[in-house]
């Protein structure tokens, strides 16, 4: 079977991890925490970085620390993993859904603008399948109405928006390390700022509100959120590793692009303009395609040992959303309902990328049957 994703784990992640259960360091205090956290603010650009156990615990940290709260409405898009989602419930703040791109599949600035009201507090924008949303945009209109940025980055690290990197184009950031993103630490988080306010705040919060040099006293209801050293230390590891990694990521994704080629049968994510994104999952939309046609394209790739997955769901169909946040966004729905995710990770060979795009090509029916 071709996975759909594959972590690239070398001698340098098992050096480092053993070096930390040498030192009998492995629970959350120890030297790659801090070393993960000043190779994540040179990646970044971003002034401060804290990490945490995962991608979800570092969006409930950033919104807290940015102070969003019971009653607050956050604009989100409809087309994210339901973490972004469940992230502003864990608030009680109140989700707005807005619709994304045609074109990028990230967020509509002009429906975040339309969504706007007096309880908004903050928009909460997502980099979809490591495409930075359009933070140019998202600035202006922040800035204009008083606003917080926030960036769910989970997918992006490492890519860039004119010139500036992931990370450092909002005003509080999220990474996820989990074992299929672009690095990983096996379970894995992180927040950056350039906003040492909140930086503090997090690195209290994910420490059970810890005072800083009072032990034992808490000065607020903190969680623990904390990342191991273990985790850390592998975390270390695949940063050094960034460039090589993004770099064998983009050799496969550059592959899907030449092999693939212009076909109307197929959209792949628009790079917008300035943008470079970070090759995380390869994505394409089957032009005009119902979900099961959709699910049959995939169905005949895993026939042909190729696991693929499809886009997203829209988070307002999860059973737990209330009607009243039920929004009507049906550009996401169409690229949720057309897209198709193919195995995208370093150690991908080009002999299967070929594979692949050859049970897709074959798999994929002609346009005028589909729609
Ligand atoms: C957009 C997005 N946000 C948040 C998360 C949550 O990260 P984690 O799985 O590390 O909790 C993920 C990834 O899984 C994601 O893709």
């Amino acid at each position: 079977m071709i996975p759909v994703s594959e972590p690239d784990l070398g001698p340098l992640e098992r050096e480092y991890l053993l070096d930390a259960f040498d030192s009998g360091w492995i629970s959350s205090r120890g030297e790659y925490v801090e070393r993960a956290e000043r190779q994540l603010g040179s990646l970044t650009g971003a002034p401060y970085a804290a990490v945490c156990n995962n991608g979800t615990t570092a969006l409930h940290l950033a919104l807290l620390a940015a102070g969003v709260s019971r009653g607050d409405e956050v604009i989100i898009p409809s087309l994210t993993y339901v973490a972004t989602l469940n992230a502003v419930y864990y608030v009680d703040a109140v989700p707005v859904i807005v619709d994304v791109l045609d074109s990028t599949w990230c967020i509509d600035p002009a429906a975040v603008e339309a969504a706007i009201t007096s309880r908004t507090t903050a928009i909460l924008a997502v980099d979809l399948y490591g495409q930075t949303a359009d933070y140019v945009a998202l600035r202006r209109i922040a800035d204009e109405h008083g606003l917080l940025l926030i960036a769910d980055a989970a997918e992006s690290l490492g890519a860039t928006l004119h010139s500036a990197a992931a990370g450092s184009l909002a005003d509080i950031s999220t990474f996820s390390f989990f074992g299929n993103k672009v690095i990983t630490s096996g379970e894995g988080g992180a927040v950056t700022t350039n906003r040492e306010d909140f930086h503090t705040r997090v690195q209290q919060l994910r420490n059970q509100g810890n005072h800083a040099t009072q032990r034992y006293f808490h000065e607020v209801v903190g969680f623990n959120y904390r990342m191991t050293n273990i985790a850390a230390a592998i975390l270390t590891a695949q940063l050094e590793r960034a460039g090589e990694l993004i770099t064998q990521r983009r050799r496969v994704v550059d592959d899907y692009e030449r092999l693939l080629g212009p076909d109307p049968r197929l959209q792949p994510q628009q790079i917008a303009t300035g943008a470079v994104p970070t090759p995380w999952i390869y994505s394409v939309r089957i032009t005009g395609a119902s979900g099961a046609e959709r699910d049959r394209v995939i169905d005949a790739l895993a026939s042909q040992g190729i696991e693929s997955r499809p886009v997203f769901p829209l988070v307002q169909d999860m059973p737990f959303v209330p009607a009243n946040q039920r929004a009507s966004t049906p550009i996401a729905e169409k690229i949720s309902r057309e897209g198709i995710s193919l195995p995208t990770y370093p150690r991908l060979s080009g002999d299967d990328i070929a594979t692949v795009c050859v049970a897709l090509r074959g798999a994929v029916p002609p346009t005028s049957l589909v729609g």
